[in-house]
């Protein structure tokens, strides 16, 4: 039997497969690089890995359906041929790690390891002891005990960094999971955060992102209280090219983190403001902590420090008691603003958040009608803006190439849009990608802008 060699996984080849928002996929960088620390090869699919971790989303119903079907049907899968392992070991990690715990292992036998938000560093331990004492075993604890910054990361993009200023959230939204699986809000010292950022700068990142379930409450539990918009000059300070952040109540968005947007250079000009709902009994009954008129005194503070500034919002449709008074008001909102994207989720009652007991009796075919509705006007919002890119030389940061047309490179856009152009003469994707071009916009789609490189002389 494969035992781990020196606490080494020299032999053994894993895939991570992440579910749900982008701190899940920072976590996943983070057990992918503890896990080729330890000497095991990542691998694209299930078929050939040894391990299979998955990073797991509760915040929403449909996402625990599908990894509890996912998992079960992995049974079927036949073990790689020449695997060192007399089993695939299974992980399951992330947030319904957190929730479930060793339960998990009732509703699924054939998994190994469960570990919690706040128990990655644990992963490697806790798999050792799967596969040479055949043992299942859980570790979820309720609060981090540091933050897990000191762990290693593998990125998905050499140029892209992802990183993480505050974990866990203090809000409790009366709909959201979210608080009960990360925990209270954690800041992470400005210094930290800092150093994590120049080493990215010298390593050749590109493009840094701040993360936290609300980066605007940073430092509230730090000494000193340093606030988000030092946090957010210090790192633009450390001359990253491009500086974006996610995700900001409105509540906590001070007028001296629009003025950045004023002032701060290599401040992407793109916001992630999710509004909920445009109904203030609703945003009440969500306890949002602001109004509607609140909300569109900051889009219009935002426009005015920053005038091509990207909007994008989260929506729920379909919050218990929601009339369609209510769910007109968030129809109007998002005329109103004009938001280059918004993302729309039904409303999915998740057991222990207070929603959860409210009274819900709209059928769900009036939720689904309300929903469809909605698509229309966020996709004129969408078209509305790309438009208005038609015409301009954007810089371009670039990925690589389109997967439906090989030959267009793709990329993102300050505003954060993706833009598809074909690559020129003389130029690899290897030239292009991570690297930031001119491109000419020549045409607006709803969701992509497609453009010519400029002169590259
Ligand atoms: N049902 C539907 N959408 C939800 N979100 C959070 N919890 C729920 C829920 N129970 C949405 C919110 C949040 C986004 C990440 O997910 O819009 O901003
Ligand atoms: Fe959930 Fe609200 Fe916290 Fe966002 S701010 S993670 S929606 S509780």
């Amino acid at each position: 039997m494969f035992k781990p060699t020196n606490g080494g996984y020299m032999d053994l080849t894993f895939h991570v497969q992440t579910f749900g928002c982008q701190m899940n996929k920072h976590d996943s960088e983070r057990v992918t690089g503890m896990l080729e620390g330890l000497g095991a090869l990542a691998v694209d699919t299930i078929e050939e890995a040894d391990v299979v971790v998955f990073m797991t989303c509760c915040v929403r119903e449909a996402a625990d359906v599908r990894l509890m079907g996912q998992v079960s049907s992995m049974k079927n899968i036949p073990l790689r041929p020449g695997s060192p392992l007399g089993k695939r070991m299974v992980a399951i990690g992330g947030c319904i790690g957190q929730r479930d715990g060793e339960k998990l292992f009732d509703e699924l036998p054939h998994v190994d390891v469960v570990f919690g938000t706040n128990n990655l560093a644990s992963l490697p331990s806790l798999l050792e002891k799967a596969i040479t004492d055949h043992v299942q075993s859980a570790e979820t604890l309720e609060e981090s005990l540091a933050f897990p910054t000191d762990l290693p990361t593998t990125r998905e993009h050499s140029w892209a960094a992802w990183l993480p200023i505050t974990i866990g959230c203090n809000n409790f939204c009366t709909y959201c999971i979210v608080p009960y699986v990360r925990g209270r809000e954690k800041s992470r010292p400005i210094e930290d955060v800092v150093a994590e950022a120049s080493r990215y700068v010298a390593d050749g990142v590109k493009e840094i992102t701040l993360l936290g379930q609300n980066v605007n409450s940073y430092g509230r539990d730090l000494y000193g209280k340093p606030r988000f918009a030092d946090v957010l000059q210090a790192v633009a300070d450390t001359g990253v090219e491009r500086l974006r952040f996610a995700t900001s109540h409105p509540k906590d968005l001070t007028d001296e983190v629009i003025s950045k947007f004023a002032t701060v250079e290599n401040l992407m000009p793109a916001l992630h403001l999710p509004a909920q709902s445009g109904s203030n009994a609703i945003l009440k009954a969500m306890h949002r902590v602001y109004t509607v008129e609140h909300y569109l005194e900051l889009i219009a503070k935002l426009r005015d420090a920053c005038p091509g500034i990207a909007l994008s919002t989260d929506i729920i449709v379909g919050f218990p008691g929601e009339t369609e008074e209510d769910f007109m008001d968030t129809y109007r909102l998002i005329e109103q603003v004009g938001y280059s994207q918004v993302f729309t989720f039904i409303y999915s009652k998740r057991e222990g958040t207070p929603a959860a007991t409210y009274e819900d009796n709209t059928p769900r075919e009036v939720i689904q009608d309300r929903f469809d509705r909605l698509r229309t006007v966020v996709e004129q919002g969408a078209y509305d803006f790309n438009q208005a890119q038609a015409g301009r030389v954007v810089s371009v940061l670039f990925e690589g190439t389109s997967k439906k047309e090989p030959g267009i490179v793709t990329g993102r856009s300050p505003e954060n849009t993706t833009v598809h152009a074909p690559l020129p003469d003389g130029l690899s994707v290897q030239d292009v990608s991570g690297s930031v071009f001119d491109v000419k916009i020549e045409q607006a789609r709803t969701w992509y802008l497609r453009g010519e490189f400029c002169s590259l002389g």
